[in-house]
C-alpha cells in the first residue's frame, strides 16, 4: 500500500473517531474536553499545514473533502465574471491547489499563495499533472500581508477558501483581498466553517450534548484532521467582517447540509452524484444553508476601495 493510501485510511478512521471512546495512555478519554485541550495545544497552528500537507491532500480524497471542493467549485463557476479575455484569479491559502487547478483548466490564470511550502509542492505537482503549469503562478507568503507580495496587482476573482479559520486576523485578510479586486464586477469567494453546522454536528454525529450547547456560542471549533482548533463563523459575524472590508455579499450557499449525517446504509461512493445534486439543491435554500457545515459566500466590492497610498 502507498503512503498516501495509508494516510487516507487513517483519515477515514479519524473522521469516524467520534463514535469511539478510547482510553489513551495518558488516562484521558479520547474526545473528552480535557483531551481536546491537550491535543489543541500540541500542534502549533501553522505547523499542521507544513508537516501535515499529505494528510490534508488525503482528506480531500474522502467523500467529505471531495464534496466540499465540488460544491464550492460548482457555485463559484456560477458567479465568475463574464469576460472577453482570460480572467485572473488569486487563491489565498491555496493548499494543494485543488480549486486553482480547476480554474486553470477552464481558462483562468491563477496565482496561488500559501505559507506552507509542502502545500505549494502539492499544488505544483497538481498543475503539472493536469497540464496547466503555464496558467499557474506559485507564491510563498503570508495572506495577511499580500500587499508585500503583489505590489498593486489586481484580480478578477479572489478566493479565501478555508483559510480565515486559521489566520490570526481574518478581517485583515478580507481587507487585503478586497483591495486586490480589480473592479466592482470582480468577485471574492469566501468559504468558512459555519458555527450553526458545528452545533448540529456535535449533536447528530458526536451525540455530545455538552459540545452541542457549547457550540451555540463558540468562537472556535475542534478540527478533527489535526486535532487543532478552527475559527467558527456565525452568519452575522461573517457579514460584519465583509462590511468592514467594504464588501457586500451577493450570494450565499450552504456546503454539506446532510451528507455528514447519512447513515452507513447510504454508500458515499455509489451514491456520490445523487448526494452532490441533493446538496446543491439544499445548499441554495436559505433554511438548509443556515445549518450547513460550511458557508460559501460570494461578495463584491461595496464601492470604490481606497488603495494604499491612493
Ligand atoms: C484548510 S487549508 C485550505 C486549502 C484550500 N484553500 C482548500 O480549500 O482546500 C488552509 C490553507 O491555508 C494556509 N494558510 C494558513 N494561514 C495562512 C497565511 N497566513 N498565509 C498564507 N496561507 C495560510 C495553510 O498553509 C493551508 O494550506
Amino acid at each position: 500500500m502507498t503512503n498516501f493510501g495509508r494516510v487516507l485510511i487513517e483519515i477515514r478512521e479519524e473522521l469516524k473517531a467520534p463514535f469511539r471512546l478510547n482510553i489513551l495512555s495518558d488516562g484521558l478519554d479520547c474526545y473528552s474536553p480535557e483531551w481536546h485541550i491537550k491535543r489543541m495545544t500540541t500542534l502549533p497552528d501553522g505547523e499542521r499545514f507544513r508537516s501535515g500537507a499529505d494528510r490534508y491532500a488525503a482528506y480531500l480524497e474522502t467523500t467529505e473533502g471531495r464534496l466540499r471542493l465540488d460544491l464550492a467549485f460548482a457555485s463559484l463557476q456560477e458567479f465568475l465574471p463574464h469576460a472577453t479575455q482570460s480572467l485572473r484569479a488569486l487563491d489565498l491559502g491555496c493548499g494543494t491547489g485543488a480549486i486553482a487547478v480547476r480554474l486553470a483548466r477552464i481558462g483562468l490564470h491563477v496565482t496561488l499563495l500559501d505559507e506552507s511550502l509542502p502545500m505549494l509542492d502539492f499544488a505544483k505537482r497538481a498543475a503539472r499533472d493536469t497540464g496547466v503549469t503555464e496558467k499557474i503562478a506559485l507564491r510563498h507568503g503570508d495572506a495577511t500581508r499580500i500587499a508585500d507580495s503583489f505590489d498593486g496587482e489586481l484580480f478578477d476573482v479572489v478566493l479565501c477558501h478555508n483559510i480565515l479559520e486559521y489566520v490570526e486576523d481574518p478581517c485583515a485578510v478580507l481587507r487585503s483581498a478586497a483591495r486586490a479586486l480589480r473592479d466592482r464586477s470582480s468577485i471574492l469567494s469566501v468559504l468558512v466553517r459555519n458555527q450553526a453546522g458545528e452545533v448540529l454536528k456535535a449533536a447528530i454525529q458526536d451525540g455530545d450534548l455538552a459540545a452541542t450547547e457549547h457550540n451555540l456560542t463558540a468562537e472556535w471549533g475542534h478540527e478533527s484532521l489535526y486535532g487543532g482548533r478552527a475559527r467558527l463563523f456565525a452568519a452575522e459575524s461573517l457579514h460584519s467582517m465583509l462590511v468592514a472590508a467594504s464588501l457586500v455579499a451577493t450570494a450565499e450557499r450552504g456546503v454539506r447540509v446532510i451528507s455528514d449525517y447519512l447513515p452507513p446504509k447510504v454508500s458515499r461512493n455509489d451514491e456520490y452524484e445523487r448526494i452532490f445534486e441533493l446538496e446543491r439543491k439544499l445548499g441554495r435554500r436559505r433554511e438548509f444553508a443556515a445549518v450547513a457545515r460550511y458557508t460559501h459566500c460570494l461578495a463584491h466590492r461595496a464601492g470604490p476601495v481606497m488603495r494604499d497610498g491612493a
